[in-house]
Formats: structure tokens, sequence, C-alpha cells
């Protein structure tokens, strides 16, 4: 009996797939799957390299496809085939976005800062740095009001992208990032921090993080060269201000 080619073609490409997946299943000793997939693309092309050396091979290999095409008798598997492809292929393209998203072991949100941080030409002990403009909440309230204005400026500015509008990290870049951008909105991310804690995080960026915030890699910015040290303190005190949420005292 003579097996049509077309079926010899969907055997041969099981049987190499089925000898690639072995050393896992019987073995447990799997060969990655990405490196599978790399095989069999080599072994399809390989196969249909052979199975199309002459035109009558060609033809008898694709008959069926070419009947699905043209046989107007074969309308409705045609239209079947034709929406499930693309549907699969979707399906398939949907799930490479999940994976890589999670996050292999435990990852510190907020790490633990430095004691002491470079930037803008000095030293910055972060154990005693206090916002300079905490003191003019009560001193002089409309000068404060304006810095907290000048600080919602360089939020609209710089960081709305990421962290939101709202300040709920919820930014239209949010959705792409691992680890996703944080709210200041709430009680449990900057009601917990110090503002220096916060200079040090928007100073230093997600480049400047200690390891235990790995293994993902913070799109977080360093914001050293782009924003001056007095704006990234207007900031500060404007993401405090907005989420009606007040600076964890230091040394506490
Ligand atoms: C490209 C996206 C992006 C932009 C723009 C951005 N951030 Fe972030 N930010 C992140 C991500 C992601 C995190 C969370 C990961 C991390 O902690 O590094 C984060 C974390 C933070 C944190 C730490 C919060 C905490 O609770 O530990 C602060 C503070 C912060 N951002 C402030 C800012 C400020 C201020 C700006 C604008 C000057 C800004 N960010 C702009 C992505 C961004």
């Amino acid at each position: 009996m003579k097996i049509p080619k077309p079926l010899q073609f969907i055997i041969v490409v099981l049987v190499v797939y089925g000898l690639l997946k072995a050393p896992g299943l019987l073995l447990g000793k799997p060969i990655p799957q990405s490196v599978i997939f790399m095989y069999m693309l080599f072994v399809v092309i390989a196969v249909l390299l052979v199975m199309t050396a002459t035109d009558e091979s060609t033809e008898e290999l694709f008959a069926p496809v070419r009947a699905l095409v043209e046989d107007p008798s074969k309308r409705l598997i045609r239209n079947v085939v034709f929406i499930i492809l693309p549907l699969t292929a979707g399906y398939i393209a949907y799930g490479f976005t999940k994976t890589g998203g999670g996050q292999a072991g435990l990852r510190s949100v907020h790490p633990a800062p430095p004691l002491e941080m470079r930037a803008y030409g000095k030293a910055f002990d972060l154990s005693t740095l206090v916002n300079p403009l905490r003191r003019l909440e009560k001193e002089d309230p409309a000068e404060f009001k304006r810095n907290v204005e000048e600080g919602g400026a360089v939020y609209f500015r710089n960081c709305f992208f990421c962290h939101g509008d709202k300040l709920d990290g919820i930014g239209h870049y949010a959705h792409a990032l691992t680890p996703p951008p944080l709210p200041f909105k709430g009680r449990d991310t900057i009601a917990q921090l110090s503002e220096s804690y916060l200079f040090w995080r928007i100073v230093k960026g997600g480049v400047g993080l200690p390891q235990e915030a790995g293994p993902a890699e913070s799109s977080m910015p360093a914001w050293e060269e782009d924003l001056r040290e007095d704006e990234v303190w207007k900031v500060i005190t404007f993401l405090y201000d907005y989420t009606g949420n007040r600076p964890r005292p230091l040394g506490r």
C-alpha cells in the first residue's frame, strides 16, 4: 500500500518531533522548546525540499491544499479552515505576550536605599536628607503651593506616561512594563516612604536599583540628567500633596 504524499509529510514531521520530545518525556531531560522549534523549522524545510524534487511529487503533495482552495464543493471546509487558521495563529501569538512577563522569584518592590548617594556634583546622606520645601508648608503656604504647582508641571511633562494622570500607576505605557510603574495614590507606596527615599528613586531610577529589586529590569528612568535638584523636590512635594499622603518621617 502506498502512503499518500501529504500523509507521508505529516508522519515524517511528527516522528522527528516525537524524537526531539523523547528525552524530555522519557528521561526528564527536555530539549528547550525554542531549540525544538528551530530544528522543526529546518526539518519542515528539508522534507519539503525532498518531496518537491519533481513536478509530479509536488503536485501530489499539494493536491489536498489545491483542492481545498479550488474545489467548489469544498466551500464550507474552506471557509472554516480560513477562519480557524488566523484564529489559531492569533492565539499562539497572544500566548507569547504572556510568557516572559512572569517574575521568577521574589522581588523587593521598595528595596533598601544606600546610605549615601552622589548626584548633582555632591554627596547626599539619605538618612538625614530632608525635603527643603517642606518648611514652607507652615512658613509660607502660598510659596509652598506655588512649588507644588510647579511640581505638577514637572509630573505632567515627564512622569504621567507611566505613572498615570491620576497617579494610580496606570499610564499609557504601564501595560507594557514589567515591573509595572507604581501608583502614588493609596496608602501603601509613598505614604510608607520618606522623601529622601523618593529623592533617591527618582534621581537614580531603575538603573540604580540594588540586586534585590531584580530580576526584571525596571524601566523607571534616572532623572539626574534631565531634572534639576529643585525640580525633583518639587515633583516629590506634588506627589504627596495630590494624593493627600504624608511622607514617613526619617529614621522611623
Ligand atoms: C518609562 C516609564 C516611567 C516614567 C516615565 C517614570 N517612571 Fe517612575 N517608575 C517606573 C516603574 C516601572 C517603576 C517601578 C519599578 C521601580 O521601582 O523601579 C517606577 C517607580 C517609581 C518610584 C518608586 C516608588 C516606590 O513606591 O518605591 C518613584 C518615586 C517614581 N517612579 C517616580 C517617578 C517620577 C517622579 C517620574 C517623573 C519625573 C517617573 N517616575 C517617571 C516607570 C516610570
